[in-house]
């Protein structure tokens, strides 16, 4: 491992070369990132020798564990038996492999899988395959893709359209006419009064009532995430997909399952549409997980019905003109099929489903803090959001709350991701009930030292 003071040097070519995603613009050059240059199980190892736990799991995706040697041992035998080979008129045995091992675990007929480079591309071959599917069925104008406030789909065009996060928005275009946002399903932000089932028979009524106000001829699809990550772990209320999904299908829309996140055991299951939301959908995209991020892959994932619509004697000729170099990489499918076989082997979704309760129990247990304002999970994922106004209203100063709880929280040995005013986190699935013991003891301990720093002297 590299020592510490060669890392004045490699910081300066981070600043001077990089451009980090959500690059902020205003300090970029200057920033004093951490590195991490090692890591084993869920713990990495950062640039000065700290060991930390990867309490978001990387973003969402490292289900088996980090220093997996199994994992690497395939990619690199595959790296030397067949690094690559055209996808585009050719085939490998490999993606075919990882192809039939994703669609025994879809659900329905989800059996046709169009292999990606990560989730925001899976997105984009969702959204392009509607937008193909509907000019071959003769339906030009049924294009609009329903999505919500503060989901997140990913950083492509397409994608991004589609994605509902406000402050994402400001300075960077989109495909306008392509999106139309139904409002926030958080209930926890549902009026005083208003019952959670008023609140859910409202985010139906929003559904419906814009397919019918734009027209069912107009609107192609509704893409979802199961549970809104990025946005804030928002957690729509019990029967609000499986409801959703019947409004679409009612009006000829597609229903989109975005399982970047929500995929692979991250809920306890392979896929979690149709075991914990009970649908299934027209659509599933994921990515993540589905190589424990060892390396890029994602995948887009079409029903038989979908493909039947446009094919034979139906597919007035057409080519689905979509793809990318590396579709179904040899090397990233070898990685996704050990991951798989480890997901299997080691049992590790029943681990989920074992340690996951008492992961929520401590989650919650977080409400105790005044600063707290609400918490929300569900599986292996969490979120605390915080404020100081005692209305739970979001203030001037609560914008950089997860800032400071991540910083302490980095002082005590764990990592956070901070999101305004909320840390979410999303550990590695083979985490135990001892080390997420450990992870809340720094939450909690992180969460009194911000207090006292915001409500004692106001500032850090
Ligand atoms: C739900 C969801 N969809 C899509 C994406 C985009 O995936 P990627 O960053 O691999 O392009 C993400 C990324 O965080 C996501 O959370």
């Amino acid at each position: 491992m590299r020592r510490a003071n060669d890392f004045a040097s490699i910081r300066k070519w981070d600043n001077e070369h990089v451009v980090h995603p959500w690059e902020g613009m205003a300090s970029i050059g200057e920033n004093d990132r951490t590195f991490a240059e090692s890591a084993d199980g869920i713990y990495v190892t950062t640039e000065t020798g700290k060991t930390l736990i990867d309490g978001p799991a990387g973003m969402w995706c490292v289900q088996v564990g980090y220093g997996n040697t199994e994992i690497a041992d395939a990619m690199a035998d595959q790296a030397r038996d067949m690094a690559y080979f055209s996808p585009f008129n050719n085939a490998n045995s490999v993606p075919a492999k990882l192809a039939h091992e994703i669609a025994r675990r879809t659900p329905g007929d989800l059996n046709h899988v169009f292999f990606t480079t990560g989730g925001s591309t899976a997105i984009d071959t969702a959204l392009r395959f509607v937008q193909f599917r509907n000019n071959v069925r003769g339906q030009p104008d049924k294009k609009i893709i329903l999505s919500r406030q503060k989901a997140y789909h990913g950083s492509t065009y397409l994608a991004a359209s589609v994605s509902g996060k406000e402050r994402d928005k400001g300075w960077l275009d989109q495909a306008q006419d392509l999106a139309y946002f139904l409002p926030n399903v958080n209930p926890s932000i549902r009026p005083a009064g208003q019952s959670v089932e008023a609140f859910l028979d409202e985010k139906l009524a929003d559904l419906e009532n814009a397919i019918l106000e734009i027209g069912p001829d107009r609107v192609a699809a509704f893409v979802a995430e199961p549970i809104l990550a990025s946005g804030g772990v928002i957690v729509p209320p019990k029967g609000y997909h499986k409801r959703c999904l019947e409004v679409c299908h009612r009006h000829d829309v597609l229903y989109i399952s975005d399982e970047v996140v929500t995929g692979w055991g991250r809920l306890g299951h392979w896929f979690a549409s149709e075991e914990v939301f009970d649908i299934v959908p027209d659509i599933i995209t994921t990515a993540k997980g589905l190589t424990s991020g060892y390396v890029p892959l994602g995948a887009c994932i079409l029903s038989d019905a979908l493909i039947d619509s446009v094919s034979g004697s139906k597919s007035r000729e057409a080519t689905f003109s979509n793809g990318y170099t590396y579709s179904g990489h040899p090397v990233a499918a070898a990685a996704a099929l050990k991951n798989i076989e480890i997901l299997e082997r080691e049992q590790i979704l029943e681990h989920v489903q074992t340690v996951s309760p008492y992961f929520q129990e401590r989650l919650h247990a977080l409400r105790h803090h005044a600063i707290v304002t609400d918490t929300r999970g569900m599986g292996l994922v969490g979120c605390v959001e915080c404020s100081v106004a005692s209305d739970g209203q979001q203030l001037e100063v609560d914008r950089d709350i997860g800032t400071r709880i991540d910083r302490h929280c980095q002082d005590l040995g764990l990592i956070v991701r901070p999101i305004i005013n909320m840390c979410v986190f999303s550990p590695p699935l083979i985490i135990s009930l001892d080390q997420i013991d450990k992870m809340f003891d720094i939450m909690d301990e992180s969460i009194k030292r911000v207090t006292q720093e915001l409500c004692t002297t106001g500032s850090s």
